[in-house]
């Protein structure tokens, strides 16, 4: 199962989410997380447009995720009320025969649960992230699998795997609902958030560990979360948040989707194998795509625009102090560079350019998916990428300029993400 949060979003259209939910399946994912607040007056009437324009698609899930940290905790005959109205749905996502409810937290309120997967009926696997692996067996009875929103590095390094495995190993067999982000930048000053963690490779190294782990779930966070940045949907205006638009319009993130069939095919051909037998767990993966190939070359492409000493942090801190994480500077963890993700159908050449610069030239080696990055080293204007072969140029992109003109004279900490 693979999902993708979606915060429900008060103002899209019967076609507009008819428009994400095709966009979303093109991308193989199977189906959104409807991530619903208590405090909304719109919640019934976007939630039944949602199943209603999931039904007409068909072949596209829902299921419901109450988020208890913006506007305070749900009421558990609410909570009851709307997973009851839902959960015969057609395009009620079902984990073993019964309808699937997460939460955004909400620890503090594991007593209602009890209660609530009696009356229900319910699969329960909540995102109780605050709890850590460790405060796991506290909650054990009361869960069927857990999700972790823990999706990104702490201050200037990779993403590593320690925590997924620390909370498969609390789980014990439940079913793990891993999460998969591109990005995290927000400056929500008004909200007391102005923070990043590294996006930088995650996309596609992230992808590498979901492939390796083979975690029974995956949620990408997120569809639609234009004032955290870590949207991969488009974007629609009436869902930025205030004071988000001028580090969100002009960073459109579609182009994250245009690689995703390929590190979901890969994930599901692997599960695949394991199940029949025909490979084990542990065993190195290989990366090699299917034979006949079912594509063609592709350049996808990502950077922040604005170098990170181009202008005023404006209070942005790398790490979430709030977490009581150490305050880096910002440009220590989003680094210069630009990123560059490569499907060739034979061993190709790639080049970068920025601006005037000499291109830098790099070797896909193998058939498939590689990945890069180059940095800035103190250039600007626009970035040019071709996969080259035999000496000419198979497939070309260009990015806009990187500038030190920041908007506002603020850096824009946000990526903007192309594709050829
Ligand atoms: C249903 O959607 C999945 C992607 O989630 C796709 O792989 C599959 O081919 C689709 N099936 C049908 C019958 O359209
Ligand atoms: C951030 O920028 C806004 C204007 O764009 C300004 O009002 C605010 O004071 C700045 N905050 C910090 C902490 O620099």
């Amino acid at each position: 199962m693979l999902i993708i949060q979606v915060g429900v979003a008060a103002s899209m259209s019967p076609a507009e989410w008819e428009h994400d939910i095709i966009e979303a399946q093109k991308a193989h994912i199977d189906g959104f997380a409807l991530n619903i607040a208590p405090q909304d007056d719109y919640t019934d009437r976007v939630l039944q447009t949602a199943y209603d324009a999931a039904e007409r698609i068909g072949n596209f899930s829902l299921f419901l995720s109450f988020d208890y940290e913006s506007g305070g905790p749900w009421p558990q005959d609410r909570v009851i009320a709307i997973i009851n109205t839902y959960k015969s749905r057609p395009a009620q996502y079902l984990y073993k025969g019964k309808a699937l409810v997460s939460t955004f937290e909400g620890a503090e309120s594991s007593g209602d649960w009890p209660m609530i997967r009696h009356a229900t009926d319910c699969v329960f696997v909540p995102s109780w992230t605050s709890l850590s692996p460790s405060g796991l067996h506290n909650v054990h009875h009361t869960i069927d699998g857990a999700f972790s929103w823990d999706a990104w590095p702490v201050g200037a390094q990779e993403k590593d795997i320690l925590s997924d495995r620390a909370w498969i190993s609390a789980l014990s067999g439940k079913p793990y609902m891993m999460a998969v982000s591109p990005w995290f930048y927000t400056n929500l000053p008004q909200w007391n958030k102005n923070w990043l963690w590294r996006g930088d490779d995650l996309w596609h190294y992230r992808w590498r560990q979901v492939i390796d782990l083979q975690p029974a779930m995956i949620q990408i966070l997120t569809w639609n979360d234009y004032g955290e940045a870590h949207y991969i949907g488009p974007i629609y205006d009436s869902g930025i948040p205030d004071g988000a638009s001028w580090y969100v319009k002009g960073c459109p993130h579609d182009a994250w989707r245009e690689f995703l069939p390929h590190y979901i095919d890969a994930y599901r051909r692997r599960g695949a194998m394991i199940r029949e037998g025909a490979l084990n767990p542990s065993a190195v993966t290989s990366y090699a795509p299917r034979r006949p190939l079912s594509y063609t070359d592709k350049i996808v492409y990502w950077y922040r625009l604005n170098p990170s000493n181009s202008g005023s942090t404006n209070g942005t801190t790398g790490n979430n102090l709030n977490m009581g994480q150490p305050g880096l500077e910002p440009g220590e963890v989003s680094q210069d560079r630009v990123f560059v993700s490569v499907l060739v159908t034979e061993p190709s050449q790639v080049h970068v350019q920025i601006g005037h610069a000499a291109p830098i030239v790099l070797f896909a080696h193998e058939p498939g998916l590689n990945h890069y990055s180059v940095p800035f080293d103190g250039h600007s204007g626009p970035v040019r990428i071709a996969i080259v072969r035999h000496g000419r140029e198979i497939e070309i992109a260009v990015g806009p300029a990187i500038t030190e003109n920041c908007i506002e004279g603020k850096v824009n900490w946000n990526a903007y993400v192309g594709s050829s």
